[in-house]
C-alpha cells in the first residue's frame, strides 16, 4: 500500500505526519516500512544524517535503463523497521512519476510519500504520486486560508489530518465536510513534538499521544 501525504501550505506539518505515520506502524506492527522523500524534509525530521548519495531526483533523470533494483539501492536505513528513500538533488522528472508509483506499489512494503507541499496547478512529480496512491491523506490546520486551497487543489484526498490548534473555530467535522473526505487523524499541536523534532529525537522517542493519533493514517 502507497500512503501519500501532502498539504497545499507548508509549516502545517506534513512531514511530521509522514514520519510519525511509517515509526508508529513500524512500532505496532513490526512490518517493516518504506518512507519516500519527494520534499526533501525527512531526515532532518528523523534525526539522521543528510544522506550524502543519489536520491529519487537522480533516479527520475538517469533514463529508462536503470536496473530494476535501482531504487532499493538508494534507500538508507532510518530507523528500525524504517529505511528512507532520500529525495536527492535537483528536480525529479515528472514523466518517471508513474514508474516510480508502480515501482513501489510492487515493493512488498507499506510505503509512506511526503509529497510536501502541492502547487495549485496540476503537474509535477509529487502531485502525480499523490494522485496516484492508494491512499491519498491532505494534511490541513482547520483555518479558512487552508481550506479555501485545499477546495481550489487540483486533486481530491482519500483522507485527512487535521492538525488543531488552540483558538480555532472550524472542527474537523467542518473541515472533513468542506474538503470532501473523511478525516483519518485529528492531532493536537504538541510542545512535545515540536521539541524532539528540533531535538533529533523524533525518532528515536516518538511521542505516544502523537503515535496513537496518527494510528489510522495507514491502517
Ligand atoms: N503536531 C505537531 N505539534 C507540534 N509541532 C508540530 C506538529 N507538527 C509539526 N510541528 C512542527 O511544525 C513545523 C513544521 O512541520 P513540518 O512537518 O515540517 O510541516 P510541513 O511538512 O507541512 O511543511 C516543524 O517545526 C514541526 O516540528
Ligand atoms: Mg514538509
Amino acid at each position: 500500500m502507497i500512503v501519500a501525504c501532502w498539504s497545499v501550505k507548508g509549516g502545517v506539518g506534513t512531514t511530521v505526519v509522514a514520519a510519525g505515520t511509517a515509526l508508529s506502524l513500524v512500532e505496532r506492527s513490526a512490518r517493516p516500512v518504506l518512507l519516500v522523500d519527494l520534499a526533501g524534509d525527512l531526515p532532518s525530521c528523523l534525526g539522521i544524517a543528510e544522506p550524502a548519495g543519489p536520491g529519487v531526483a537522480e533516479w527520475s533523470g538517469a533514463g529508462s535503463d536503470v536496473p530494476a533494483d535501482a531504487l532499493d539501492r538508494l534507500t538508507v536505513a532510518a530507523a528500525p523497521g524504517v529505511d528512507l528513500l532520500p529525495r536527492g538533488g535537483g528536480s525529479i522528472d515528472a514523466a518517471r512519476a508513474e514508474l516510480l508509483v508502480q515501482l513501489l506499489a510492487s515493493s512488498g512494503r507499506v510505503v509512506v510519500v511526503d509529497c510536501g507541499s502541492l502547487p495549485a496547478v496540476t503537474g509535477g512529480a509529487p502531485a502525480v504520486v499523490a494522485s496516484q496512491a492508494e491512499r491519498s491523506v491532505l494534511v490541513v490546520r482547520p483555518c479558512l486560508l487552508g481550506l479555501r486551497r485545499a477546495v481550489e487543489a487540483p486533486l481530491r484526498p482519500s483522507g485527512v489530518v487535521v492538525v488543531r490548534e488552540p483558538g480555532r473555530a472550524l472542527t474537523a467535522a467542518d473541515v472533513a465536510s468542506v474538503v470532501g473526505a473523511p478525516v483519518l487523524a485529528e492531532l493536537a499541536v504538541d510542545p512535545a513534538v515540536a521539541r524532539a523534532v528540533d531535538a533529533g529525537l523524533f525518532a528515536a522517542r516518538l511521542p505516544r499521544g502523537f503515535a496513537t493519533a496518527v494510528r489510522r493514517v495507514a491502517a
